[in-house]
């Protein structure tokens, strides 16, 4: 949801700034911008809508960029105002000598507003973040005139700080200065920000993909947090201006793992790496040998986890389906009361959290904020609180108790593939971890890892079926309205499959449990309207078939995804896909691969843009 990059140092910002822009793009896509300050001391701006190709044909032809070594650029996810040029960031003050890039919302934009407009300023955009703009312009001219600020000090450092503590809302920023033309200001509060620290230069970043090429050294900025950097120096403090000692860390990704390379697609190359994802997952935690779980990232908490009353999983989205799998996981094999929640609906409901009560967020990019507000909400009300986490020194990662890194890798397309089943392979080790502590025999649990260490090989003969499941979709891509179908644990690889087909390829579709249509959306169900079914031999097979055939008996075509070998449901269904046999509490880490599939090779067969679809953002830093 918006994506930062800025450098100071010796290079030349302006490619360095493009290039980070392309890694960032996955975060927002509307508009793009960037600005520098050249060695005479002006400022240059480009700003353009589309993708930063067109930001990057701009500057290549006629618009092209001075020489500099200080600059900041943006891709925008709109909040408030229309993806336009003069709505693009980097944003200026009313005389035009300090620029900035946002990203997050100023929720009292609208009352500043009107405080600087009664001064006398100007607004050119619709924006929230051109309103702080003006606001630190307006006070840097404010304290040069009084001359208040000690020698050695940045003015704009002062300005920012004054400004910070006027606004309300969530913010990660740049500023640069003509004035100071070798000093770049960040600050963050709710919106990621990290410091990349070379030799000589300095590259922020909303995250780790941007600056990976050019250091692995970073400093992660917590809330409140802001700093000061020129090319041989750097300061970091409060915005309180209390100095902090910065605490340098090594990023855990590398370049490689961030690039395409053959795949014509993020989304497909992550829907490929799950197997190997899933390794990495279990990689030192599932001990097959000697059956046994073990997770040093909550092992301070055994005895809390082992004595919970009442498990909360919440999170957003594909985290949140992956929770509900966990919800039926931990009742399964931990025994203790479970829920699944909507981080935004927990924050908001006055939530009931009675001593013992574990809450665990999950979010692939650590940085949702309606799962962390869920989170300081839960341990605001004295829950322990653990995350199920893939990007490592994320914001939630940082804020949790304890907890669990999913080591997935970069997922940079924005469906979620691959992430959602090392969630699923996490919650199982946890509920196993927990499980086996409390009426879990050995031999139970000793079967459950030989499961889960089982999945990466079935998962690729699933993969081989890639060109099978594409054909069985051109069959049906025009069809507008789908339904995805399962029960127990296939529910909510339902809901995730629906999720799938609707945000990229733009089809209307609704998961979910299979003995849920009956009650009304069988009205739904006209002739040839694609269903997808998950009936894998299982708990509920026989129900799902009669559900199967109440769909047919309306004219509904029926695609089955079901347990290899299975004769039996070729005689309901048109197309059948199979995967291999696997215990029915693992068996979504096979089921939602096909449905992966099909949402891609629906978005593909109708034109839509796989990894960037319309309206979307991979990481939602707004509530
Ligand atoms: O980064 P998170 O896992 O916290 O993200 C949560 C959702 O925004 C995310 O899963 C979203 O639903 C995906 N685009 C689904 O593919």
């Amino acid at each position: 949801m918006c994506g930062i990059v800025a450098y100071v140092g010796r290079k030349i910002a302006q490619p360095l700034l493009v290039e980070g822009l392309k890694r960032l793009e996955y975060r927002g896509y509307d508009s793009a911008g960037v600005a520098v300050i050249d060695s005479a001391g002006n400022m240059h701006i480009r700003r353009a809508v589309g993708r930063i190709s067109v930001l990057e044909n701009t500057i290549q032809n006629g618009q092209a960029l001075p020489e500099s070594f200080i600059g900041m650029a943006h891709t925008r996810w709109a909040t408030h105002g229309a993806p336009t040029e003069c709505n693009a960031h980097p944003h200026l003050d009313n005389s035009g000598r300090i620029a900035l890039v946002h990203n997050g919302i100023i929720e009292n934009y609208a009352a500043l507003k009107k405080f600087l407009s009664g001064k006398g300023h100007q607004f050119s955009s619709q924006t929230d973040t051109e309103v702080l703009a003006v606001l630190i312009g307006d006070l840097y001219d404010e304290m040069k005139v009084q001359n208040h600020i000690p020698p050695g000090v940045s003015p704009l450092q002062r300005a920012v700080q004054a400004a910070l503590h006027q606004v309300e809302g969530t913010y990660g920023i740049a500023v640069i200065c003509k004035e100071e033309p070798d000093t770049l200001v960040v600050a963050r509060k709710g919106s990621p920000l990290i410091i990349g620290v070379g030799k000589d230069e300095y590259v922020v970043a909303s995250d780790a993909s941007a600056i990976v090429e050019h250091t692995t050294q970073v400093i992660y900025l917590n809330d409140n947090e802001m700093a000061i950097l020129k090319p041989d120096a750097f300061r970091t403090c409060t915005i309180d201006d209390i100095a902090i000692s910065p605490v340098v860390s090594q990023l855990e990704n590398k370049l490689e793992e961030y690039e395409l390379g053959d795949y014509p697609h993020y989304m497909l190359k992550e829907i490929f790496e799950q197997p190997t994802a899933i390794s990495n997952t279990l990689r030192g935690r599932a001990e097959q040998k000697d059956g046994r779980i073990v997770l040093g990232g909550v092992s301070k908490y055994t005895r809390e986890l082992i004595r919970a009353h009442r498990i909360i999983l919440t999170g957003q989205g594909t985290a949140w389906h992956a929770g509900l799998v966990g919800d039926y996981l931990m009742e399964d094999l931990a025994k203790i009361v479970t829920e699944c929640t909507y981080a935004s609906e927990f924050r908001y409901r006055n939530p009931i959290v009675e001593e013992g009560t574990v809450v665990v967020a999950i979010s692939q990019s650590g940085e949702t904020a309606d799962t962390l507000a869920a989170l300081r909400e839960a341990k605001e009300r004295g829950a322990l609180a653990l995350g199920v986490i893939n990007a490592v020194g994320s914001t939630i990662a940082r804020e949790t108790d304890a907890g669990i890194y999913l080591h997935a890798g970069p997922e940079i397309g924005v469906a979620s593939t691959k992430a959602f089943t090392c969630q699923i392979v996490t919650l199982a080790m946890l509920a196993l971890y927990i499980g086996r502590r409390r009426f879990m025999s050995q031999a139970q649990c000793q079967e459950v890892i030989d499961g889960l260490c089982a999945i990466p090989d079935q998962m690729t003969k699933v993969l081989e079926q890639s060109d099978h499941i594409r054909t069985i979709v051109e069959q049906f891509c025009e069809r507008e309205n789908w339904l995805f179908l399962g029960r127990g644990y296939h529910y909510p690889v339902a809901l995730e499959g629906a999720l799938k087909l609707k945000e990229i390829s733009y089809i209307h579709a609704e998961g979910m449990p299979a003995a849920e249509m009956k009650h009304g959306p069988i009205a739904l169900i006209n002739d040839g309207m694609p269903v997808v079914f998950i009936a894998t031999q299982g708990s509920q097979y026989d129900k799902v078939i009669s559900n199967i055939e109440e769909v047919r008996a309306r004219g509904g075509k029926i695609i089955a995804v079901a347990t290899e070998g299975d004769a039996n449901i070729h005689r309901y269904s048109e197309h059948v896909i199979e995967v291999p046999d696997a215990m029915e509490c693992l068996q979504p880490l096979l089921t939602v691969v096909p449905l992966q599939l099909i949402a891609y090779h629906a978005a593909l067969a109708r034109g839509c843009n796989v990894d960037k679809p319309r309206n979307l953002a991979k990481s939602v830093t707004v509530e």
